[in-house]
């Protein structure tokens, strides 16, 4: 069992972890779910989290029996749509957007020495750093575009770590989604789950919410 001490770099996801976008993901999502005439529910809304664009509009087909009604081309159609939505409303982001707390324990991590490497799916992910002004944070980024497999397989933080020159076991990644703990735990770090403990049962830690996420509060977890 990795120790605290064994730490030495952080693998974050984006979406649900540093900023709230993963309302904003879900309210476009929402919306085109409503223009195609499929059902909107909080399982479908949660199944989505950490799960790639094209990925999420075929659960979401799936959810309507509607997979076999679009051809490849109406697809990307749609899934366009569903962006231009999504960054409208990116672009209105300021730092203010942080999650509570998050900017207090990235700073306190650089101090400390820590690498930070960032695995997102989002391919929309630089430019929300940039409304954030935390690219400075994150120099090493995983490019989603580069993945043959997106989560829950281990491939986005298995890089996450490589990117760091670090071993899996000497990195924690930090999630909100089930898909994105799935993955942490299939590439062998240690899964750091924030949200509820229920959905995140599988992860080593989970913390409710992001403003009790600290290095002492995860000292004393990992011990
Ligand atoms: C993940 C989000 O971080 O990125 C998902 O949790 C989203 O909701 C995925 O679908 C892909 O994002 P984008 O910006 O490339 O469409
Ligand atoms: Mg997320």
């Amino acid at each position: 069992m990795t120790k605290f001490a064994d730490i030495k770099g952080f693998v974050f996801d984006l979406d649900g972890v540093i900023t709230d976008t993963s309302v904003l993901h879900g309210n476009a999502w929402h919306q085109l779910a409503d223009s195609l005439g499929v059902s909107w529910n909080d399982d479908l809304a949660n199944g989505l989290k950490g799960i790639s664009r094209m990925d999420s509009l075929e659960m979401i087909l799936k959810a309507g029996h509607k997979e076999n009604d679009y051809n490849q081309e109406q697809k990307v159609a749609l899934a366009t749509q569903k962006n231009d939505n999504y960054v409208a409303e990116v672009n209105k982001m300021t730092p203010a957007n942080i999650l509570p707390g998050m900017k207090a324990f990235l700073d306190d991590l650089r101090a400390k020495g820590y690498q930070l490497s960032l695995a997102s799916a989002s391919k929309n992910a630089p430019r929300v750093l940039d409304k954030l002004q935390l690219a400075d944070y994150f120099p090493k980024v995983v490019d989603p575009a580069n993945l043959t497999h997106g989560k829950p397989d281990p491939e986005i933080y298995t890089k996450g770590a490589q990117v760091l020159n670090l071993d899996p076991a000497q990195c924690i990644g930090v999630e909100d989604a089930a898909a994105g703990v799935q993955a942490i735990n299939a590439a062998g770090e240690v899964s750091l789950g924030i949200g509820d403990a229920h959905e995140l049962a599988a992860a080593d830690m989970v913390f409710a919410d992001t403003a009790s996420v600290t290095l002492e509060n995860i000292a004393k977890k990992l011990g």
